[in-house]
């Protein structure tokens, strides 16, 4: 693997400035939820760190990179080719960074839409990308409340605020971000069953 000062300088020479100092804010996040939930703390620190890895790449870039990695590019994504990035940037983790972690790759792939069943450390990145310290936005005092009580409420929190956007400006919903949303409601209500007995 690429040592971490050279996967640092090579993220502040291809993102921008203010993506770049993102990345640093969703690493940290990170490590504090990776220490809060009994996460491998060095696991987490790099799937956050590396996880926007191909958000510089513009339009043809990321069709031209699906090509290359055989990813599947269906009618959304064909849309808006930017929720691709996630799963790009696995690709590019693993060849440019040397990055061979099989639950690295995952987080990074899964950190825009999540996944149903998505491991521990993916959930934290995927948390961490919403509640990092530079984010502003409506509801980000919710997501950063439920992320003091459990990952899965962060994320139906994250997603519920994700939904709202993208109905408000009336685009698309990829289904992805439904069945992750359900997947994580379905967790919680477990939990609170669980607690109850
Ligand atoms: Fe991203
Ligand atoms: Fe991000």
């Amino acid at each position: 693997m690429m040592e971490l000062n050279e996967i640092i300088k090579k993220l502040e020479e291809t993102l921008s400035p203010r993506r770049f100092n993102h990345s640093l804010e969703v690493m940290k996040s990170s490590i504090r939820l990776a220490e809060k939930y009994g996460e491998d703390v060095e696991k987490a620190a790099l799937a956050g760190l590396v996880h926007d890895c191909a958000k510089n790449l513009d339009k043809d870039a990321i069709l031209a990179a699906c090509k290359k990695y055989g990813i599947i590019v269906d009618e959304i994504s064909e849309r808006w080719p930017k929720l691709l990035h996630g799963q790009i940037g696995a690709h590019v983790a693993e060849d440019l960074f040397g990055i061979e972690c099989p639950r690295i790759l995952a987080a990074i792939a899964d950190h825009t839409m999540g996944k149903p069943g998505m491991d521990r450390l993916s959930s934290i990145v995927f948390v961490a990308d919403y509640i990092e310290e530079s984010r502003d936005f409506d509801e980000i005092d919710i997501i950063r409340a439920a992320a003091e009580e459990s990952l899965e409420r962060a994320i139906v929190a994250g997603l519920d605020s994700t939904i709202r956007h993208i109905l408000k400006k009336g685009r698309m919903l990829h289904p992805q971000t439904i069945a992750t949303r359900n997947w994580a409601l379905r967790q919680l209500n477990e939990m609170k069953q669980q607690e109850g007995q």
